[in-house]
């Protein structure tokens, strides 16, 4: 069995490219340049200069004791709330602005839910004087404001989404329209491993760099490696160099919102059905006619009806379990990650840490979780919500 892309863009019935046909040039221009552009000496040479002197790679992997003193086994953390700018998501902005420089593009564009992508977006633009314009549902500009002044202090433009839930769906709606209206001199710059072919491979390429270190890092192989998912770009990075390894048990922690069995809630994997949302095909929240769904997470990066391709693919193949955690949950388990380890993690990450009590641990089994953010953004929302501040 197969978990990589097939040369036509999909993992097993998922993925591809349906596009509109003014999207066309752009999409062949990177399907056909992306893996050569990657492969060449000066790509590897500056993306792995800047992946340690500028993000500050490796990141390390941390035993959490008093995690695993609760509960059992021997857990990990892989520090990616280290990385500059406090996410995994700078990994993929690195790799992607040195792929539009290459080809020749002068004006970047994304969307982003909880701000961390807009942030690792603007960062890389400021560092190559490039313009940058990031679209934003009017929801998560609120709700994540901390790093709206962020993009704007870096010099991007920040358009607000007006649509729909006005979350990261509409936003991406936003970012796709741009670019067929942009069509020569703008790369887009996906956030996941979402849309079309090549970015759900392109992204988890750039990510990979997660479990090839954890790899590295723990000196033999881990029982489980678990991540949440939003689009999914943490946990393939994550699960990435694991995936031919059988013995290694790979979890995506999805968004339950209030609940599965409410209307209120971003459980894609769970609740989701075949179909098509922006631009490939995979599992996404639909009703019987087809409409999308309208997400809720309390989480902006995880409040998203669809999912990479490559993970519905680990889903329907059995190769990874998919498991869904509530809004409650997530605060729950930010409060016990920030006192068991002095280390508060984003509202995303917290949803990974919320599974652990689920998994029977053995005290010989070794769990490594991907904290793949820090909590400073949510520090609004966990004031708000938590009964620890009235
Ligand atoms: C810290 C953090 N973790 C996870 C995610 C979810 O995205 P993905 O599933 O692509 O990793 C986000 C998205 O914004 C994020 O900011």
């Amino acid at each position: 069995m197969s978990y990589q892309v097939d040369k036509n863009g999909f993992y097993g019935e998922f993925g591809g490219a349906f596009i509109p046909e003014l999207l066309y040039p752009n999409i062949e221009e990177l399907q056909e340049n992306y893996l050569e552009i990657e492969k060449s000496p000066a790509f590897q040479e500056e993306f792995n200069q800047l992946l340690k002197d500028y993000v500050g790679r490796p990141t390390p992997l941390f035993l959490a004791k008093r995690l695993s003193a609760k509960y059992g086994g021997e857990i990990w953390l892989k520090r990616e709330d280290l990385c500059h700018t406090g996410a995994h998501k700078i990994n993929n902005t690195i790799g992607q602005i040195l792929l539009a420089e290459r080809l020749g593009k002068k004006r970047i564009i994304a969307e982003t839910g909880a701000g961390q992508h807009g942030v690792a977006t603007a960062t890389v633009c400021a560092l190559k004087g490039l313009q940058c314009i990031v679209y934003m549902g009017e929801k998560d500009i609120e709700r994540q404001a901390p790093n709206v002044a962020r993009m704007k202090m870096l010099g991007a433009e920040v358009r607000p989404a007006t649509s729909g839930s006005k979350t990261l769906k509409d936003a991406t709606n936003e970012a796709m329209r741009d670019w067929i209206n942009n069509p020569e001199d703008t790369h887009y710059i996906i956030g996941s491993v979402v849309g079309p072919h090549p970015y759900p491979d392109m992204v988890a390429r750039y990510q990979s760099v997660i479990s090839k270190e954890i790899k590295e890092q723990l000196q033999g192989l881990p029982d489980y490696v678990i991540a949440c998912v939003g689009g999914g770009s943490n946990a393939m990075g994550a699960f990435y160099h694991f995936l031919d390894d059988p013995s290694v048990q790979l979890i995506g922690v999805e968004a339950a919102g209030l609940g599965v069995h409410t209307d209120k809630t971003a459980a894609t994997l769970t609740l989701g059905t075949p179909g098509v949302l922006h631009a490939s095909r995979s599992i996404m929240m639909q009703d019987k006619d087809g409409q999308v769904v309208e997400p809720h997470s309390i989480s902006a990066g995880l409040d998203y009806p669809g999912i990479g391709p490559a993970h519905a693919w680990l889903k329907v193949s059995e190769r990874a379990q998919y498991l869904a955690v509530t809004d409650a949950d997530a605060l729950t388990a930010a409060v016990e990650c920030s006192r068991l380890e002095g280390i508060i993690p984003a509202l995303e990450t917290a949803h990974a840490f919320a599974v652990l009590g689920r998994l029977g641990l053995k005290p010989t089994d070794r769990v490594v979780i991907n904290l793949s953010g820090r909590g400073d953004k949510d520090m609004d929302t966990y004031m708000k919500e938590l009964d620890l501040f009235q």
